[in-house]
């Protein structure tokens, strides 16, 4: 190989990383296995010494919780410029940081992203946030999380694409894309991280951290499949999780680390673990003796990078040294390490332009899709006629303990967005109301001795309800899904003035919201919508947008029935009593309160023939399954056709419900449109007796409608 081939940015990157290798020492090599935090002095003999790769800017293992001093380019380029300048190899650090859900332009939270049903403004927004985080010298994000979440008291459902895994793999595809981009080496383009592989969103009674009991057959068909959909997808790195399943600490599994991640799926990133989770393995894991021996059980595992637990950087040599870790498994880590540094494009451009970010940050064209991502993600809930509000009219009194929230609205894991950057609801709906009608905006008390007045003279009432961002993400799991205290009380107390109420919750997970449902003339589920809240709330209450959510997880009745979700199994009995008792609780219904893919719109549609063409099907053939889709109503509107599909006779039980396809189609009003779905035994397969990939002939059950609960039925067969 010439002189320095790597770095010659003409090689091929494979011969790039093997040369770089071939003149690595075991402490270099290590040094890259090594994220430390911040871009801190403290670094800089660790870095000028090849003995750090990676820095995350966070403010520490709680970032999602708190607010830090934030991304200073210039710390960066000069810590950067030590490592290219004044390292032996000139290797540049790759810097990181949660990037979760837009960066300075804040889009709703993932499960809102989810809500909206649609890829591609799921992968728009990613690409904005990468283009704004690359411009402070960012080279790489933790994010997407991809979880399925079927438990909302665990906190970080709000993190994830919902509940499904297929609308959470579609999702996880387009995030990838967003942040990756085909070229993953310009520089405004970020390496994205789907998190955390693998089983995290099941802990025992939905709270964080706790033990996961997860059968491999779940695992893999329900759980797996997005971080598949990921490795597909290209994703550059993927993040080990905390917890362990049925005894195992997933961070220190080989595996699932390296035989199913690695071998299995054939990908070639780096593994990351989560933070300081090495340390867990002799500490609270209690399965290593010592810091040494969870370096070396990790390390054996494939993890390839310690983020901020020293294990690494403390042990890893003098385990190479006396054999514990073959130096051939750590150049097989590093290697992966390289390749994605390489495929960044840091060793051609390692520093970041000071002038790019003045013109990218919270763009107007960023805001204006993040407004559109925002409009998409709610889902009207329950509507008596009350909207879209009429521009004519009484005093509307906007009142709620979130009627005047700003910050809060971005929901968890907001590291960069600035309160100052949102208009809150009631704000929103003073000026563009205002206009025309008289509005009131109450004090945040709520129902004070001022509001009863207002709110008998109002012809209506906006009441902005739900929970603040320390309810949701990263060690927030709550018991009780209930609305925060109070937040009922003040919707009675309207009900009893007999005024109509609109609801507007705000929310990190699906809260059980069925007396609010009762009471409110209106319910509008906006997640936590991001930075152009309040004027997305504005829009969709008005009707100059409809609100174009589907709900992305199943709403509950109340926390003691879940995990719910509707791909649940056939159970014994189910027909004893009728199907509506033998599953349901003594004291309530374990039906959902609103089932997976729920939404109304300000128009409605209407399914009809259902054409399924063959019938019956050859193993290896494919199945084309139409409806016509008419917007019966009188708006234009869109709406997501959903394909949902049962294996009627397997040598597993299968699911009665299982999503294999979506569509979202605009209609104006009386269009129709014919709308087709493929389905080939690929998208039928599951995991065996033999936990080999299954597909058995048969007969299968297809439903094509509005949500999980509705639709028209028809069969077809896979032909032995
Ligand atoms: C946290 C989170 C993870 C995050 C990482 C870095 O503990 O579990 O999602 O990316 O640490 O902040």
């Amino acid at each position: 190989m010439s002189e320095e081939t790597y770095r010659n940015a003409k090689a091929s990157i494979e011969d790039r990383v093997t040369d770089l290798l071939s003149r690595m020492t075991v402490e270099e090599k290590v040094g890259q296995m090594v994220q430390v935090r911040n871009a801190a002095e403290e670094h800089d003999s660790g870095v000028r010494a090849g003995h750090i790769g990676s820095c995350i800017i966070a403010s520490g293992p709680f970032a999602g919780n708190e607010r830090d001093e934030g991304v200073h380019i210039r710390r960066l380029t000069r810590l950067q410029k030590i490592a290219v300048e004044e390292s032996r190899l000139g290797i540049p650090l790759i810097y990181a940081r949660d990037v979760i859900h837009g960066y300075r332009t804040v889009f709703p939270i993932p499960l809102g992203q989810a809500a909206t049903w649609n890829p591609e403004l799921v992968r728009q927004g990613a690409e904005i946030a990468a283009r704004e985080a690359s411009s402070t010298g960012i080279h790489w994000t933790f994010t997407p999380m991809v979880e399925v979440g079927r438990d909302p008291r665990w906190g970080r459902i709000a993190e994830g694409f919902g509940e499904d895994p297929y609308l959470a793999s579609r999702l996880t595809s387009a995030a990838v894309e967003g942040y990756q981009g085909d070229d993953m080496s310009q520089p405004d383009r970020l390496a994205a991280c789907v998190k955390h592989y693998a089983g995290y969103s099941v802990p025992e009674g939905g709270r964080e951290y706790n033990t996961v009991e997860l059968g491999e057959r779940t695992l893999r068909d329900v759980y797996l499949p997005p971080f598949k959909a990921a490795a597909k997808a290209g994703v550059a790195t993927v993040m080990s999780s905390f917890n362990e399943i049925d005894g195992v600490p997933v961070s220190a599994d080989r595996y699932l680390l390296t035989e199913v991640l690695k071998e299995e799926w054939d990908w070639d990133g780096f593994i990351i673990s989560d933070y300081g989770i090495i340390a867990t393995m002799c500490g609270a894991f209690g399965v290593a003796a010592d810091l040494r021996e969870a370096a070396a059980m990790c390390a054996n595992a494939g993890l390839d990078m310690d983020m901020c637990a020293s294990a690494y950087s403390q042990h890893l040599v003098s385990l190479v040294e006396d054999g514990t870790v073959s130096e051939a498994q750590v150049n097989s880590m590093v290697g992966r390490i390289l390749r994605i540094k390489f495929r960044c494009g840091l060793f051609e451009h390692p520093y970041a332009d000071e002038n790019r970010a003045k013109k990218v940050i919270l763009a107007p064209q960023h805001r204006a899709v993040a407004r559109k991502a925002a409009c998409e993600s709610m889902v009207l809930l329950k509507n008596t006629g009350i909207l879209p509000l009429a521009s004519e009219g009484g005093t509307v009194l906007v009142t709620g303990p979130l009627a005047r929230a700003r910050g809060e609205l971005y929901g968890t894991w907001n590291l960069d967005g600035q309160p100052g950057d949102v208009i809150s609801i009631g704000e929103a709906l003073t000026k563009k109301l205002g206009e025309d009608r008289e509005v009131h905006l109450d004090n945040p008390a709520g129902m004070g001795g001022l509001s009863r007045i207002l709110a008998r003279q109002a012809e209506m009432v906006v009441a902005c309800l739900g929970e603040g961002p320390w309810l949701s993400g990263e060690g927030n799991s709550i018991a009780s899904l209930e609305l925060p205290a109070g937040q009922l009380e003040l919707v009675e107390a309207l009900h009893e003035l007999g005024k109509p109420v609109i609801a507007v919750v705000c929310a990190g997970r699906p809260l059980a919201i069925g007396r609010l449902c009762e009471l409110a003339d209106a319910v509008i589920y906006a997640w936590h919508p991001g930075v152009e809240a309040g004027q997305a709330v504005a829009d969709v209450l008005l009707g100059t947008t409809n609100p174009g959510g589907r709900t992305p997880v199943t709403f509950p009745r109340s926390a003691g029935q879940v995990p719910t979700h509707y791909a649940h199994k056939p159970i014994h009995n189910d027909a004893w009593f009728g199907s509506d008792r033998a599953n349901h609780y003594r004291d309530q219904l374990a039906t959902p309160l609103f089932p997976f893919g729920f939404g109304l719109d300000y128009t409605s549609y209407r399914y009809t023939n259902l054409r399924i063409s063959p019938e019956r099907a050859s193993m290896d053939g494919s199945v084309s399954i139409s409806v016509d889709v008419e917007n019966v109503g009188s708006r234009t509107g869109s709406e997501v056709a959903q394909l949902y599909v049962r294996d009627v006779l397997a040598t597993v039980t299968r699911p009665l419900k299982e999503l294999k396809a979506f569509e979202k189609i605009a209609l104006k009003a009386g269009e129709k449109k014919t709308v087709t779905f493929t389905l080939s035994g690929g998208d039928l397969t599951y995991t065996g007796r033999d936990m080999r990939p299954t597909v058995e002939p048969g007969e299968f059950k297809v439903w094509v409608g509005p949500n999980a609960a509705e639709g028209i039925e028809g069969t077809f067969e896979l032909a032995g």
